[in-house]
């Protein structure tokens, strides 16, 4: 007797066999809707029963029911398996070798007023000068009172001053300090002689600028207190200091000036280099540059530090980095240090 089961024996081997060949997610909704969707070949098998007798209804019920069970299962593995087959294939394009070196970085370089002020302080260092610090915002104290610069004195407009807090009281106002010679002071205050130290830091002025002055730039103060210490060793320690920064050849003059808190005051100067001394736009025509205001500690100042002034003596002096770069390098406007132009800087 040919059974009614043969045409669903063969409904699921072919469709076991078609499911196999599957190999996207469109083949397997396609083989879903033809064997098991309304109008799918088992379905149509299952709709048929109940024209069927009793018996074939029930016998064939069940082997349809396993069938639909089994396809049902096979169709979810298949599923599975392709969503798995496609998420490797995405991640093993995308998959990261951890070993591989990273893209280069482009390698920076020092700044030239680093650059600059790196040489200076070693050049002193190898003097015999120790390196300290002091703060940038400072008290009027010990940027002008203590240096000799009452309030009302007029040696005040030499230092265009950026004000915090100006209380018309030197202990009370606070400033941007306008030179690093406030750490003469501090440095007196808790030292004893011998002395002798550079102080690197920025500095503030409010002031128009030009090519030889900004608004920020980087001093360093030197200090030397001790028995007996003239005028010769001011001299021999600042043309020292030319010959190491500049060489030989550069021409150094030194030449009278004032500071309130030296005395004598002098200020060191180097032959342009651009105009060689002919008085050119970076010289402002007078064919020099200076470079630092320098002096012998005004013995007043001694005294205020408690030191005895008949014993000790010193000098001291305050040099600009800004323009020790402009002189190295050739460069005619101190503005272009701090324009943070990479064609600029990348020179260096
Ligand atoms: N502080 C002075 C200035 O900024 C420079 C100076 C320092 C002069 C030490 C004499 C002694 O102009």
């Amino acid at each position: 007797m040919t059974s009614v089961s043969d045409p669903i024996s063969e409904i699921e081997e072919s469709a076991m066999r078609e499911l196999g060949r599957v190999s996207d997610s469109s083949q397997l909704e396609a083989w879903r809707h033809g064997y098991l969707g309304r109008k799918g070949k088992l379905t149509r098998v299952l709709r048929g029963l109940a024209d069927l007798p009793l018996e074939e209804r029930r016998s064939l019920g069940a082997e349809a029911n396993r069938i639909k069970l089994r396809l049902q299962a096979a169709y979810q593995e298949q599923r599975a398996r392709l969503e798995q087959d496609r998420v490797a294939k995405v991640t093993e394009g995308e998959r990261l070798d951890v070993t591989l070196p990273g893209p280069p970085l482009p390698r920076g370089s020092l700044h030239p007023i680093t650059q600059t002020l790196r040489d200076v302080l070693e050049a002193f260092e190898n003097m015999g000068f120790q390196v300290v610090e002091g703060p940038e915002i400072e008290w009027d104290y010990y940027n002008f009172e203590a240096l000799r610069i009452p309030a009302d004195h007029p040696a005040r407009d030499m230092w265009d001053t950026l004000w915090i807090d100006h209380e018309g009281d030197g202990r009370r106002s606070m400033l941007l300090r306008t030179h690093t010679s406030p750490n003469q002071i501090r440095i007196m205050e808790h030292t004893q002689p011998p002395i002798r130290v550079v102080v690197p830091g920025k500095c503030y002025r409010f002031e128009a600028t030009d090519p030889t002055h900004e608004w920020m730039m980087t001093q360093v103060e030197g200090l030397a207190i001790d028995d007996g210490i003239s005028m010769a060793d001011l001299k021999g320690t600042l043309t020292e200091f030319a010959r190491r920064i500049f060489g030989e050849e550069r021409s150094v003059a030194f030449r009278c000036d004032y500071f309130p808190f030296v005395e004598p005051g002098m200020e060191l100067r180097i032959d342009c280099f651009i105009c060689r001394g002919e008085g050119c736009r970076t010289c402002g025509r007078t064919g020099w540059i200076e470079i630092l205001g320098a002096g012998m500690v005004h013995p007043e100042i001694i005294a205020n530090a408690g030191y005895d002034p008949d014993r000790y003596t010193g000098f001291a002096f305050g040099l600009g980095i800004e323009r020790i770069a402009l002189l190295r390098h050739g460069v005619d406007d101190i503005r272009h240090f701090y324009a943070n132009d990479l064609r600029f800087l990348q020179q260096f």
